[in-house]
């Protein structure tokens, strides 16, 4: 029978052995997969183990202090947190087509986390010491999926932060390839993670960049975020965190509709909230999230972010819609 404390034991001994003496990198993206990963690795080999965490631009409110503070705190892990959202979002300027935001996000996601390794391998190389490992937070499902074809790949380019440099030769650690979410989050909270990283919802690699439809600006980030941060509050306050298994909240920045606020005419754009259950995000259905948590998400959005007139629920399961909109 699954005990988390006895896989943590085993896969500390696994992992001690397998890296012996040698230095071990390792790519945050926020999310609990490569979280656990990194706090397992931790546990096995201590201060060998340095993580690198990019920061895109893209991520939703708190994230980034969650994973600098909250993560580092709760474990004593070794960051190097690089601020790239200059960068990521020069390269997207002007850019609305999905599979172009995912491509250009994911290159320049892969140089950023390289150049950041590579200063850990030259750093390590002056201590005469050398950085021989990656750890990767790959599940289950994960390496069933890539050695399966399970044809998803094909409709959406799903870039997964923390992809493998090419050149740089390391050896993968990959101690969740046995386990399942679920698992996966007994065992961070037996490590002592945060709840919030622990049941983080899953969020795309890309993160808001494809739930802005139509090209990415600072300013239109700040409006999603901002709104995300509500409906996020609201869900959690309503105790549904654990039901819903995630809420894709949307920009539809490019389209525009006429409102009344404050005895004037606007003319602002939609926020779309997309919330779902699933088992696996193959398929998915709408989740039917109470009415009155709705209607505190809606007042909430128009009332505190300026620019949006109207609250919409999208009600289409998976298939025929995808989760996300792009
Ligand atoms: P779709 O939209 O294809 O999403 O129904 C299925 C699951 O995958 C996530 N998703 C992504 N994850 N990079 C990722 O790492 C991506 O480009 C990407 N696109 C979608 C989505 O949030 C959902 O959980």
């Amino acid at each position: 029978n699954w005990n988390a404390s006895n896989i943590i034991e085993d896969q500390v001994q696994a992992i001690r052995r397998e890296v012996g003496p040698h230095q071990v990198i390792c790519g945050l993206s926020g999310g609990v997969d490569s979280a656990v990963a990194a706090a397992l690795v931790h546990k096995a080999v201590g201060d060998q183990l340095t993580c690198v965490f990019v920061d895109h631009g893209l991520l939703r409110k708190g994230e980034v202090e969650q994973v600098k503070h909250d993560f580092v705190k709760a474990t004593g892990i070794k960051l190097i947190a690089v601020d790239a959202s200059d960068d990521f979002l020069a390269a997207l300027k002007g850019v609305s087509e999905p599979e172009r935001k995912r491509k250009i996000i994911g290159e320049k996601f892969i140089r950023t986390f390289e150049k950041a390794a590579r200063q850990v391998v030259e750093q390590a190389g002056q201590k005469g010491e050398e950085v021989r490992f990656l750890v990767q937070g790959t599940l289950y499902p994960d390496v069933v999926e890539s050695g399966g074809g399970d044809g998803a790949s094909n409709i959406k380019s799903h870039h997964n932060v923390g992809g493998l440099p090419d050149d740089l030769n390391f050896t993968l650690v990959e101690p969740l390839r046995a386990l399942f979410k679920d698992e996966v989050r007994a065992i961070g909270t037996e490590l002592g993670l945060p709840d919030e990283i622990v049941w983080r919802q899953p969020f795309p690699g890309p993160g808001l960049g494809i739930r802005i439809i139509g090209d990415i600006t600072r300013e239109r980030l700040d409006l999603l975020r901002d709104a995300d941060a509500i409906a996020r509050e609201e869900m959690t306050k309503a105790g549904l965190d654990r039901d819903i298994w995630q809420c894709p909240v949307v920009l539809l920045s490019d389209v525009h509709s006429v409102g009344v606020q404050g005895d004037e005419r606007t003319y602002g754009s939609p926020i779309v909230l997309r919330p779902v259950s699933s088992e696996d995000a193959m398929t998915a259905d709408w989740s039917r999230l109470p009415y009155d948590v709705l209607a505190t998400i809606s007042t909430r959005i128009t009332n505190e972010c300026t620019g949006i007139n109207r609250v919409v629920l999208d009600v289409t399961s998976k298939p025929p819609a995808t989760i996300e909109w792009e």
